[in-house]
């Protein structure tokens, strides 16, 4: 008789936005008539930028024709964007990375997920709380989360670092020493930075004690302070302790379209052994490549032409952003985030639990946020908006919120 993995069985409830998404779909049709704002998951709205569609369209007619057909894509990504994207994402801002320590993938969720297989199960891992769900869960998954308790909403062989507003939402060093560090930056989901000099602690702090930092980068697009870096590798010693993740989703609006990639530095070694190999061996058994007429609206992203529509798109986001933040601190709100993020971070109001805030702002508002508890035990009492819907959704949705 089979037997399943029984770590799943550990895993409390469902993945967060598919409890929020059912939630949602059950108001909706309990309530036909109400004109639900979603500003929920971090989903984009803006169509994707026309240097990026002309691309897609090139590539799209040179499947059609047996001169320009491409099969199966190189499983590491194409040259001519690991080429764009070290040109672009890293020599440019003086970091020392090459085309060939850069893996194109369908994205950072998957890339995020997966890159805990290279690890040994007993390794330990650190997670900022709050933290992205998919860190702890792929973790779960693979057994190295130990037991849940759902009276504290922890995992036994976990080490958590609150990041709240009492220590300004800056991790400090566990006492417990981790293996793996989890680090988002800008963070999702407080929508809050750390400083370069910060972030170098944390990468001394990885050298020292022989850790590695998994860096989600997913949202460096949003950074506008010259305090932040742009890439971990920014730091001194980075490319000894670090592999960074990084997404197209947020950027350029490829959510649906799917793209992204991970950056594994050669230097990066458990004694003999190189992550750089590892990761190249469990990325070419599993995985068969982006497409390439994605790769190719990749390549896009970096046009002058598609870099300039980006900015553009990202400014829009911001403007989101600025409005909530302004409007909810106006009408009394306590928020964090919202500066160098599309996300903003609010105190829920007279102490009421997420989920409950949730509910009532689902129920009174007809607007769905995330509620802070879905993301760790100290996320319980916040609450997120994110800053990825439309403008006048956006500015019709704190309307609403203010007359509560
Ligand atoms: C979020 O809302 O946290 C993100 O959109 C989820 C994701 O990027 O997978």
């Amino acid at each position: 008789m089979y037997k399943v993995n029984e770590n799943y069985l550990k895993l409390p409830g469902s993945y967060l936005f598919s409890t929020i998404a059912k939630k949602v779909n059950a108001y909706q049709e309990a309530n036909p008539d109400a004109k639900i704002i979603r500003l929920g998951i971090g989903d984009v709205t803006q169509p994707i930028a026309p240097a990026i569609i002309e691309a897609l369209h090139k590539a799209v007619d040179e499947m059609g024709q047996a001169e320009t057909f491409h099969g199966y894509a190189p499983d590491l990504g194409y040259a001519f964007l690991r080429e764009t994207i070290a040109k672009n994402d890293y020599i440019a801002r003086g970091c020392d990375i090459s085309a060939d320590e850069i893996f194109v993938s369908d994205g950072a969720k998957s890339d995020s997920a997966n890159i805990q297989e290279i690890f040994a199960t007993d390794n330990k891992i650190a997670v900022c709380d709050p933290v992205y769900p998919v860190y702890v869960d792929s973790n779960a998954m693979a057994g190295r989360c130990g037991d849940y308790d759902f009276k504290t909403e922890t995992w036994s062989k976990v080490i958590y670092m609150p990041t709240t507003a009492e220590n300004g939402f800056v991790p400090e060093f566990p006492k417990e020493t981790p293996d793996l560090i989890y680090i988002c930056c800008p963070n999702n989901p407080t929508g809050t930075t750390l400083t370069k000099a910060q972030l170098q602690e944390w990468v001394d702090y990885a050298n020292r004690i022989g850790a590695v930092i998994l860096y989600d980068a997913a949202y460096e697009a949003y950074i506008s302070e010259a305090d932040v870096v742009h890439s971990i590798y920014e730091c001194n010693g980075a490319r000894s302790c670090a592999i960074e993740l990084r997404s197209f989703s947020k950027n350029a609006g490829f959510t649906g379209v799917r793209l992204g990639f991970t950056v594994v530095p050669k230097d990066l070694k458990c004694g003999d052994v190189s992550l750089h190999g590892l990761w190249a061996r469990r990325h070419g058994t599993k995985f068969n490549g982006a497409p390439y007429i994605v790769q190719r609206a990749g390549e896009a992203v970096y046009s002058e032409a598609g870099k300039a529509q980006l900015k553009e798109q990202v400014a829009y986001y911001m403007k989101n952003a600025k409005a909530i933040k302004e409007g909810l601190s106006k009408a009394g709100y306590t928020v964090y985030g919202g500066v160098n993020a599309p996300y903003i971070w609010l105190k829920t109001p007279e102490q009421m639990s997420s989920w409950d805030f949730f509910d009532d702002l689902l129920n009174r508002a007809n607007v769905v946020g995330t509620p802070g508890s879905g993301f760790g035990p100290h996320g319980e009492g916040y609450f997120r908006l994110t800053a990825f819907g439309n403008y006048e959704n956006t500015l019709e949705a704190l309307e609403r919120i203010q007359k509560l």
